[in-house]
């Protein structure tokens, strides 16, 4: 790899011990993908901030390093909120190991805000460089502005996040971000587009299809909040880091050649309907990826003077509720708990429940796994509706 004087001084342990490592492991990362230079980075978003996911070892790791990030960075969501986490019943043990991550992560310098949805924080432009790891940001990030990241591992945003580069492969550069295959939705052009959440249900479907390679859709028009829904379960499902929709997506018209050239694969309405099984369920979690401001005052408008039946949570960043706490107040009135910094998945908040209801095609893909529940896909309406009726 070609280095730059900064680089090569990193590297030679002149900027200390902890940016020496850093850069040998981005160096390691990009001889694996054949990357032949650094470039630097705008922002770095870091997973593997939870306590649940990370547990004891990777907070020993963390609290091992001894520098501060060179660009701004924020973290995943974490194991539980950072504040009022006791009325959530989360147990002060794991609320210590918790609070020590947290720590760790400030004492590097980075941002203490929790989210999987930096891109409502930081001002993203269309063909910056990034480093990123939540996969649902990374695909959101590529796809619907335009900025180019890889799917990084926790540990490789950190060290991009302390060096300020990363190794330039994969989707930092243009002629990796070309479609592989076409996913044509069938019918949804004639009937107008389908449903919001069933983006959540044909990124589901799309995401086993595709594996890891770039989609290009036709057959359908997402707004921006849908395909956040469409990317994040392609990226729980599958391991899609960037996706492009005929018309709409910024890189859709910067490939020079026809895609109809591509393998062409069909996807019906009743497949996409297919992803949406009923099964009685006991809790109903909103807000995966976490919530838009839109998204908080659509809750609280479907909710306006009801009160919720069963255990309604709903997911979103500290400071996206900050900016309007008296929607997150008529949430709250209604019962239902507004949490930031965490969410269903990493925090350990949902492991009582049987079956939890979601809006979100990742959610539907995680929740088994990380609470040990069964998880059925909804639309928004839906699963409102559902936290509206008695638990049987
Ligand atoms: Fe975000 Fe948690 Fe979903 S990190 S994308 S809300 S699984």
């Amino acid at each position: 790899m070609q280095l730059d004087a900064v680089e090569r001084a990193i590297l030679a342990g002149e900027h200390g011990e902890t940016r020496q490592q850093m850069m040998e492991l981005l160096v390691a990362l990009g001889k694996v993908f054949g990357a032949e230079r650094m470039v630097p980075i705008a922002s770095a978003q870091v997973s593997g901030a939870s306590y649940k996911t990370i547990g004891e070892w990777g907070l020993r790791w963390l609290r091992g390093l001894d520098a501060r990030v060179a660009v701004p960075t924020v973290l995943n969501p974490v194991g539980m909120p950072r504040e009022g986490w006791r009325d959530l019943g989360i147990s002060p043990e794991f609320a210590a190991r918790q609070n020590e991550v947290l720590e760790a992560y400030r004492k590097l310098g980075v941002r203490l805000e929790c989210t999987c949805t930096p891109y409502y924080l930081m001002r993203v432009q269309y063909g910056q460089h990034l480093a990123w790891a939540e996969s649902s940001a990374v695909a959101y990030a590529n796809s619907v502005i335009g900025a180019r990241t890889n799917r990084e591992g926790g540990p490789s945003a950190l060290a991009a996040a302390i060096v300020g580069r990363t190794p330039f492969y994969g989707l930092h550069d243009v002629k990796h971000r070309a479609p592989s295959l076409v996913l044509d939705v069938e019918g949804a052009g004639k009937a107008g587009p389908i449903p919001a959440v069933h983006y959540g249900a044909l990124g589901s479907l799309a995401g086993r299809i595709a594996g890891n390679r770039i989609p290009f859709f036709r057959g359908i028009r997402p707004t921006r909040e849908e395909m956040k829904a469409l990317g994040a379960a392609m990226a729980a499902t599958g391991a899609v880091a960037l996706f492009h929709v005929e018309g709409i997506t910024p890189d859709a018209r910067i490939f020079p050649y026809d895609v109809m050239a591509l393998e062409r694969i069909p996807i019906t309405r009743e497949e996409v309907a297919g992803v949406l099984k009923e099964i009685p369920v006991d809790a109903v979690a909103l807000g995966c990826p976490h919530c838009a401001p839109e998204d908080l005052q659509q809750i609280a408008s479907l909710l306006r003077g009801k009160v919720v039946r069963k255990p309604l949570f709903v997911f979103a960043a500290a400071y996206v509720m900050e900016r309007d706490p008296e929607t997150v107040l008529a949430i709250r009135r209604t019962g239902a708990k507004v949490v930031a910094d965490t969410c269903m998945v990493v925090s350990p908040l949902m492991e009582g429940y049987r079956a939890i209801m979601v809006d979100s095609g990742k959610a539907l893909a995680y929740v088994p796994s990380m609470c040990g529940a069964a998880a059925r896909l909804g639309t928004r309406e839906e699963c409102l509706r559902e936290a509206l009726t008695e638990n049987q």
